[in-house]
This record gives C-alpha cells, sequence and structure tokens, in this order.
C-alpha cells in the first residue's frame, strides 16, 4: 500500500445515520469543458454555479499557461467564496510545452483543448492524459475526428502535437461508440470549421447538451436529431457566454445513496429531477424515498430511507438516457444491503468493478464475471473483462483500511465506511477532491464522525 500523507487520509467512524442538507454545484463533468469552450470566444465569458475542485483548477492552470485570464467573482456578503467564474481570452497565446506537460496525468480535459487551439493558434500540444483508472480510456475517436477536420497528429515520447496547416473543414464522423469525450471534441471543434458537420452516433449526456447550449450563446449553429445525429453549421467567430452550469447530477446520486446506505435522510440543494429521472426510478425500485421541491432558484431533492427492506435488483450501466456509469459505485454499496441477489452489468467501462474487491473485505459479497450478465451482450461480452457483478445481501459491513482507486469508487469507499460498524482508514482522498467539493466539511455537517489524518 502506497504511504500517503495525513491531508490524504480519512479516518472515519461508521455506524452513523446521515442527516442534514448538502449543496451540489455545477456538474463537474460540464464545468471543465465550458471553460474550455470559452476558448473559443472573442469575449469575456462568465460562468456561474463553478464548483471548487480539482478539476477545476487543472483547467484554469492550463488556460492561463494559454493566457485566458481566468478569476473567480467577489466574495458575498457572507464571505463565502463566489461561484462564478470570469474568463477573458483576449491574450490567448502558445503556452510553453514545459508548462503544458506541468499539467501530464492530471486529468483527461487537456485533449479537448484541441479544437479551440487548432482555430486560435493552429497548434495544440496536449500532455499524456490523466482521470480515472477505469479502463484503458484510449483518446483514438478524439484523434480520428480531428484528422477528419483537416489537423495533422503527430505523437512524441511527451504528448500529441496537433497542427492545422489551414482552416479546418466541416466533415462528416460516425463514432464507433457514443462517446462523451470524443462527442465534444467534435463540438469543440466543429463550432469554426468551415462549413457543416455532421456527427452520427454521438453522446447526448445531460451534460453535453448542456455545453451546446453555451455554444449556442457564444454564436455556434448546433441542432440535435433523432437518431443520436448532431448537425454543426461552422460560423467564423464566436463571442463570449454567460452560463449557469446544470447541477452535478452525479454528486447528487452519490448522496442520496449515502443516504440510503446509512439509513439517513439526506436534502441536496441544487439539485434537478430532469437529469436525474433514470436514476430516480433505480433509487425508488430498491426501496429509497425522495421528494423533488422545485422551488425556482433553490431546488432541491431529499433523499432517505424509511426503514422497510431494501430489495435486489438487476441494473445496467449504459449511455445517456441509460443509468450512468457513475451512478454505479455508490448504488451497488446501497445494493450489499438489499435483501437476495442484485446483478450489475457494466457496460460503458471494461474494468469498473473492480473496487469492489474491497468492498469483500469489508463484509460484502460481491463476485465478479466476465459474462454479460441480466442485460444485452456488450462490446466487453466476449472478451477477458470481469465486467459484471453478482451482489449477494444483506450484509454486515465492518470498517477495513481501503485504498482509493479511482473517482466515484473512492466516494463510495466512504459510503460503505460510514455504514460499516467500525473505524475505517481510507487513503488518497484527493482523488474525491477533483469531483466533489468540500465533502468532509459537508460529511461533517451531516453528522458523520471522520477526521483528517489517522486519527487519534
Ligand atoms: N472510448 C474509446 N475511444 C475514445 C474515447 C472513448 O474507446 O477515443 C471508450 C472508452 O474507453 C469507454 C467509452 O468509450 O469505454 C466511453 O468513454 P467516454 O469517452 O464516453 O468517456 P469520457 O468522455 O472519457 C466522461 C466522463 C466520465 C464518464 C464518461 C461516461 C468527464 C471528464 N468524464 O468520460 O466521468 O464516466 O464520460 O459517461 O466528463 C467521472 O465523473 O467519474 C467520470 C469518469
Amino acid at each position: 500500500m502506497e504511504l500517503s500523507t495525513a491531508s490524504d487520509v480519512l479516518t472515519v467512524h461508521g455506524g452513523t445515520a446521515l442527516s442534514g442538507e448538502v449543496r451540489v454545484r455545477g456538474a463537474k463533468n460540464l464545468v471543465p469543458k465550458a471553460m474550455v469552450a470559452a476558448l473559443l470566444g472573442h469575449g469575456t465569458s462568465v460562468l456561474h454555479n463553478v464548483p471548487q475542485i480539482s478539476d477545476v483548477r487543472i483547467v484554469t492552470g492550463l488556460l492561463e499557461a494559454h493566457g485566458v485570464s481566468v478569476t473567480r467573482g467577489a466574495p458575498g456578503a457572507d464571505g463565502e467564496p463566489s461561484d462564478t467564474l470570469i474568463l477573458d481570452p483576449a491574450s490567448v497565446e502558445q503556452a510553453s510545452d514545459t508548462a503544458v506537460e506541468a499539467h501530464a496525468g492530471t486529468s483527461r480535459i487537456p485533449v479537448l483543448f484541441c479544437g479551440p487551439l487548432l482555430h486560435r493558434l493552429g497548434r495544440a500540444f496536449i500532455p499524456d492524459l490523466g482521470g480515472c483508472k477505469i479502463g484503458d480510456r484510449p483518446i483514438d475517436f478524439h484523434l480520428d475526428a480531428l484528422r477528419a477536420f483537416g489537423a495533422v497528429v503527430e505523437k512524441r515520447p511527451e504528448g500529441l502535437l496537433i497542427s492545422a496547416p489551414e482552416r479546418l473543414r466541416g466533415t462528416q464522423i460516425r463514432l464507433p461508440y457514443p462517446s462523451v469525450g470524443a462527442t465534444e471534441q467534435v463540438l469543440l471543434t466543429a463550432v469554426l470549421a468551415e462549413g457543416v458537420t455532421e456527427l452520427s452516433n454521438a453522446a447526448t449526456e445531460p451534460e453535453i447538451v448542456d455545453l451546446i447550449a453555451v455554444l449556442q450563446k457564444m454564436g455556434a449553429i448546433i441542432s440535435v436529431h433523432n437518431g443520436r445525429v448532431i448537425r454543426i453549421i461552422g460560423v467564423d467567430q464566436l463571442g463570449g457566454f454567460t452560463h449557469r452550469a446544470i447541477p452535478d447530477r452525479l454528486e447528487t446520486a452519490s448522496w442520496a445513496c449515502a443516504a440510503l446506505a446509512t439509513g439517513g435522510d439526506i436534502r441536496v440543494i441544487g439539485a434537478a429531477q430532469g437529469e436525474m429521472m433514470t436514476f430516480l426510478n433505480v433509487f425508488r425500485r430498491i426501496g429509497g424515498d425522495f421528494e423533488v421541491d422545485d422551488t425556482p432558484g433553490e431546488p432541491s431533492i431529499r433523499f432517505w430511507h424509511s426503514g422497510g427492506q431494501m430489495r435486489a435488483l438487476a441494473l445496467e450501466t449504459d449511455v445517456y438516457p441509460g443509468l450512468s456509469t457513475d451512478w454505479q459505485q455508490p448504488l451497488v454499496v446501497a445494493l450489499t444491503q438489499a435483501h437476495g441477489l442484485s446483478i450489475i452489468h457494466e457496460t460503458v467501462y471494461e474494468q469498473r468493478l473492480g473496487f469492489t474487491d474491497a468492498l469483500n473485505r469489508m463484509g460484502a459479497q460481491i463476485q465478479l464475471y466476465r459474462e454479460c450478465l441480466g442485460g444485452s451482450a456488450c462490446r466487453f461480452g466476449q472478451r477477458n473483462f470481469m465486467h459484471s457483478a453478482v451482489i449477494s445481501g444483506p450484509t454486515k459491513l465492518h470498517g477495513a483500511e481501503l485504498t482509493i482507486p479511482d473517482l466515484r469508487a473512492g466516494f463510495s469507499y466512504l459510503i460503505a465506511a460510514l455504514a460499516a460498524q467500525g473505524t475505517s482508514t481510507v487513503h488518497g482522498i484527493s482523488l474525491i477532491r477533483r469531483g466533489y467539493e468540500d465533502f468532509e466539511a459537508k460529511l461533517s455537517a451531516l453528522g458523520a464522525d471522520v477526521e483528517l489524518g489517522l486519527g487519534a
């Protein structure tokens, strides 16, 4: 096990039902991309509802390296930091390769800088990517799309050098799979390309629709058609935008599962029903209760468990409007408390169930399979990937020493540790900071008994 610093370890004393209110802000999987979009504009952009998470800090650093000024709005009267970012791309310039390399291995977002940088500077240097290790995570769809626009891609040991010898041209692209990132790559590139781009087999996650809204505000012409087709008519110039990011539906589901697994009651302020419907159906079928409050300006969803038996279920993750792969891990923890056999079929990432080993060490009974269980055959079916799980419940969980493998699994370990009897030591919590704003304070406010470091 890797040694971790005190600030990277959380000691969790389990067994408390979490109760109270937390606030979610803008979606982690939209905000950094809207920030990249600001690079395409000739005016200043203003983005509201920005969480303080490390993915935002990484993209801020990369934008600044390219001459974009990124500032936070003034703090509120109560001294609370502002959740508004002001992005001014007036002085965009080529970043030094060293400044870009400093961000190698930190996030998947840098690859989305390609289109905007090619349009503005004719050249993009992209460091080796990071992000969660939940599968191979290739970027072949991105690079094929960029080539189709006329870009030249050169692979170098320290990263990718991409150039546009002339203005990029609109094109026809069919993605082999509805990839979120590759769809965003095409959008961010096509908006300023010459002529029309037609993208088929596109992803249509709510965060993509919100990115389209941002681009439309900037002056782009984008239409979404039946059957996963997106058409973009390139324009010569874009302006800035003012936008409020959609709420983080993935963080919301994490808090919902924390309420369910600990027998608690959590109101998630800022959460909206629209993007959560598939999750809410599953939550109800397992035995969770929820109540939606649509108050304008301050929507919320309250999640609780009224104490009856939780029910086992067969679930399959899929691209939107299917069940998000990022909802899978917290649901798995909740399902360890359900009566009977639950089946999970993970069809988006080939290796996103490895985190269940640690849950088994805590007392769960989860068995992994290579076969496609409980649903249709997926891309991983005839290959050597443990991508289905059978969970036998309910099982009592006990505390353990845990090392976080990735963002969503990391938060799920916290849920498991909170639902368990005894003390858990969770290493690597900085990974959770990538996507969950101020989660230690939120946990404490909900009554969780947690402390930074190895505990007394
Ligand atoms: N894929 C390829 N080639 C590519 C691109 C993708 O084979 O060029 C494959 C991937 O390996 C994967 C599948 O396509 O099997 C889907 O990947 P996708 O491109 O949709 O994922 P992503 O854009 O890299 C985003 C989110 C993920 C989320 C997925 C799916 C961001 C920064 N990340 O990743 O979020 O799981 O879409 O919805 O938006 C998270 O929030 O914890 C997280 C991992």
